[in-house]
Parts: structure tokens; C-alpha cells; sequence
């Protein structure tokens, strides 16, 4: 027999049942509630630690590190894209990416450059730029050298349509990023640490750049970006080392650096062989020689003796150790580096990899050129032209060359950048520092005893453009006096 079902137990049991899970759904609630509140403070937390790393003002500590601001500018990479502008991967920072790296001529290349804000990075990218190629800048703005030149660099470029992204090389992420943006035809690789004689100082800044950061990029040329693009890159003629067979030739030895510069550019070819053999990728390497110009790098010796000479100080002049050869440098003026570099980015072959970093189809370009001027010139020589465009004597202090780094006498033989797209440098050292003096007194105000003598107009033109602010006196680089003689960095 089977009992009638006790409906009213049931019942009960129902009602007691779906209270408890009210219950139980309220507390549930309010645990939640808790959760979202405690995860609301800390990303708070996290976002002010953010900020407090991401300001200057408060991380003066790693300011005159270049390897501890590229990490401060890693941080802010991930929040701003640069001074003023919209954060990185918002709406509005793509569309300023795009329509920089857009090109305005039919068949023109998009190109990445990188250290865009640098010396040899601004003229290239205007020059880009102005022939109707679209352009993409990167930089750090590391403080290696007075980080204000550097900005007043990027707003020339910003004038003529070049956005900069503040970023380095080694946040990976950002790469990955800014090629998932744009489809960039080439990369003009131009970011490093330079100076021979700083990389006794921070020996680690050079390999954290030039090695790490360049590995960084060619990962993410390889593998992430669709297209590959073709990479033309600066190395440099202090490869050569202690070559002493002249002119300096492509096919000479370079295996004997006498700076860890030159040996971390070194590596830099032997790493291009790498991702050339595995991954296809189109690369070309340029050994800069000496390069100079307006708008140039103040731990160079032509810049830091303008400097000087015009402040009245003792410069220090290099005789070569050995005593029977003058110190001499093959000087580059800027413009026919930019030529050069144009050069080797036209005639540069497609990569031949498969995006995702699968099988190259075929072998890929892989070239070095020597980017000189054929003609080396004592630093006696270089010292008398500054002294008679500033129409000032220099006191001058002639020592042994130390063995820092530096090697005493660099000759290109540029014969195969001419073979290969007709480079052929032009300028002589004395008209290109007739341009890069007439630069320098106008960005940093100044009057000179030479202009003063040849029109009271342009000495009064003079004083209007350098108004803004850039007193010589704030012009002091952060290289030590050691410096202010001859620099064969790139
Ligand atoms: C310059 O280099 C080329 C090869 O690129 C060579 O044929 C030529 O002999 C070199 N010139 C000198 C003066 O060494």
C-alpha cells in the first residue's frame, strides 16, 4: 500500500528550502560586493604606483641613466604615447599612427625609424617624409645627451607631419602593436647607444640597446609583422677596430672591436646574419663614419668644441699614441648620410620569410656599405675651421690619445655604396660646419664675434630665433670633460 503524499510536509520543506537559498543568495551578494569593492582600491593602488614611476619630477633617481629612463619610459609607453598625445592603442593614437606612416606618393614606402628623435634619425625622417613616403617615428628620449634637443627635434618633425611614439625597442608589446597597426614596408633601425668612451661608464646601456633591443625588433620583424619588412640598420665604421689597412674596406677584418660600442655593433651584423639565414629577413647594415651637421649629437668633438670655444674653456685635443700620425676622422656631413640611407632603403629587396616566422621562401638581401667621405681630416684641421667661423682662438690642450676605445684614424672606401645605389658624399668639412655653426648660434641664441663682423642683420635675426629659451647655459650634456675631445662614435 502506498501513503498518500504529506503534502503539507512537502511543502513546508519548499518554502523552507527557498528561503534559505534567498538567503544564501544575499550574502552572496554582499561577499561579492566586498570583492568588487577590495579590487576596485587596489587597482587604485596599482594605477597612483603607476603614476608616482611614470613623472619625472619623481623618479629623478634614474635620470641620468639612459638604461634606467628607458625602463621609466617602458612604464609610461604603456600609458601615454608621447608628450601631449593619446594614450597608446586609443582611437585617436592609431589614427595619428596611420596617418604618419602613410605615404602620399604612389608607391611610396611606409617606413618604421627608430630613435627618430635622434641626430641621424630626424634628417632621414624629414627626408622621407618630404619625398612622399609615410613615417613613423620611435624614441625613448633617453637623457644620454640633453633630452631637450631631442623634443626640440620631434616637434620640427611633428611640424612636418612626423608623429614620434615614446617607446623603446625593448617593450616588445608596443612593437608587436604598432605593426599590427600599420603593415610597414621598411625599418629604418637607427636607435643604440652610442659614444665610445661612455661605454666604460654604463657598459650595460650598450648591450641593453644595441644588442637586446635590436634582437627585440628583428623578433618582432620576423615573427609578428605581416609584411616582413626590409630593415636597413646602423652599424659602424668603429667595427674596423684595429684595422689598419686604408681606406677602410668592406671585406676588412672586423673582428678585433677596441670598444665594447664597436663590439656590440659587431655582434649587431653577426645577429642581422642570424634572422637573415633563419627568417628571411632583409637586412642592411651602414657603417656610419664620423657623422655631422646641424642638429647634431652634443657628445660629438666638433659640437663640444664649438661649445667650449665659444664659452672660452680649454678643449682637449687627441695626438695619436704612436706619435708619427695625426688624429683624423673621416667627417660625414648629414646630408650625404641621408642620401646614403635613402640609398639603401630603395634598394632594398623584399624579405623573403613567411610572417609568423615559418620557412623562408628563398635567401634574403643581406648587405654592410661603409657611409664616409673619403677624405679624413685632422682634428688640428677641424679646430682651425671652427676657430675661423666663430672668429674666436681656441685654448687648445694637445694630450696622447688614451686607450679608451678610441682608434686614431678612420678612412672609408665607400667605392661599393656608389656601385650599389650612386652614393657619392659631396659636402668638404668646412662648408658642412659653415652649416652646422650657422645652426648652432641660431638655436642657442648666440651672437659670435664672426657674426657680429659680417652684417649687424643676421646677428639680430640671430637673437630672434634662439629666443626661445635655449641659453647655452642649459645646453650642458652630461659627458664629463674627457669628452670634449675627438669622438669617432658612429
Ligand atoms: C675599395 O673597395 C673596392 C671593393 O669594394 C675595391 O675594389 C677597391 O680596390 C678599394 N679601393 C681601395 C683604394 O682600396
Amino acid at each position: 500500500m502506498a501513503f498518500p503524499p504529506d503534502t503539507s510536509k512537502t511543502t513546508k520543506l519548499e518554502r523552507y528550502n527557498s528561503y534559505l537559498r534567498r538567503v544564501n543568495s544575499t550574502k552572496l551578494l554582499a561577499a561579492s560586493s566586498k570583492l568588487l569593492f577590495r579590487a576596485t582600491l587596489l587597482a587604485a593602488l596599482i594605477l597612483i604606483l603607476f603614476f608616482t614611476l611614470s613623472y619625472p619630477p619623481l623618479s629623478a633617481s634614474s635620470h641620468n641613466s639612459p638604461y634606467g629612463s628607458s625602463h621609466r619610459s617602458l612604464l609610461s609607453s604603456a600609458l601615454y604615447g608621447g608628450a601631449g598625445s593619446a594614450a597608446v592603442g586609443g582611437a585617436s593614437w592609431e589614427r595619428q599612427v596611420r596617418q604618419s606612416s602613410t605615404a602620399r606618393r604612389p608607391g611610396g614606402m611606409s617606413v618604421l625609424v627608430t630613435g627618430a628623435a635622434g641626430f641621424v634619425g630626424t634628417h632621414c625622417s624629414l627626408a622621407l617624409k618630404k619625398r612622399g613616403d609615410g613615417v613613423l617615428g620611435l624614441d625613448n628620449f633617453n637623457s644620454y645627451y640633453d633630452p631637450s634637443l631631442k623634443r626640440a627635434r620631434q616637434s620640427l618633425l611633428g611640424k612636418h607631419g612626423v608623429f614620434v611614439v615614446e617607446g623603446d625597442i625593448n617593450d616588445a608589446a608596443l612593437l608587436a602593436k604598432l605593426f599590427d597597426v600599420v603593415p610597414f614596408t621598411h625599418v629604418l633601425h637607427l636607435a643604440a647607444q652610442a659614444g665610445v668612451r661612455y661605454a666604460m661608464r654604463n657598459p650595460q646601456s650598450y648591450v641593453h640597446s644595441n644588442v637586446a633591443g635590436f634582437v627585440a625588433l628583428l623578433e618582432t620583424a620576423a615573427k609578428r609583422a605581416d609584411p616582413q619588412p626590409s630593415i636597413v640598420w646602423a652599424s659602424s665604421s668603429s667595427v674596423y677596430g684595429l684595422n689598419e689597412v686604408n681606406p677602410f674596406s668592406e671585406s676588412h677584418r672586423t673582428d678585433r672591436p677596441a670598444s665594447l660600442y664597436a663590439a656590440t655593433k659587431k655582434a649587431g651584423e653577426e645577429i642581422a646574419h642570424v634572422y637573415n639565414h633563419i627568417y628571411g629577413l632583409s637586412l642592411t647594415g651602414l657603417r656610419f663614419f664620423t657623422v655631422y651637421g646641424p642638429w647634431g649629437r652634443p657628445d660629438m668633438a666638433y659640437f663640444s668644441f664649438t661649445k667650449d670655444i665659444l664659452q672660452g674653456k680649454p678643449i682637449t685635443v687627441f695626438e695619436a699614441a704612436d706619435g708619427d700620425r695625426e688624429v683624423a676622422r673621416d667627417f660625414t656631413f648629414i646630408d650625404d648620410v641621408v642620401n646614403g640611407c635613402l640609398g639603401a632603403l630603395d634598394t632594398a629587396e623584399k624579405s623573403t620569410g613567411t610572417p609568423g616566422g615559418g620557412k623562408k621562401r628563398g635567401p634574403a638581401q643581406l648587405r654592410v656599405y661603409n657611409l664616409g667621405n673619403k677624405s679624413p681630416v685632422p682634428v688640428s684641421r677641424l679646430v682651425a675651421i671652427i676657430e675661423g667661423l666663430l672668429g674666436i682662438k681656441a685654448k687648445k690642450h694637445v694630450v696622447r690619445m688614451p686607450r679608451n676605445g678610441d682608434v686614431p684614424y678612420t678612412h672609408a672606401n665607400v667605392s661599393l655604396a656608389q656601385r650599389d645605389f650612386g652614393y657619392r658624399p659631396t659636402t668638404d668639412l668646412a662648408s658642412g660646419l659653415r652649416k652646422f655653426v650657422k645652426w648652432y648660434v641660431e638655436y642657442y641664441g648666440i651672437k659670435t664675434p664672426a657674426s657680429t663682423a659680417s652684417t649687424t642683420s643676421s646677428s639680430a635675426k640671430t637673437r630672434k630665433v634662439g629666443g626661445g629659451g635655449h641659453g647655452i647655459k642649459d645646453s650642458t650634456d652630461t659627458e664629463d670633460t674627457g669628452d670634449s675631445s675627438l669622438s669617432s662614435s658612429a
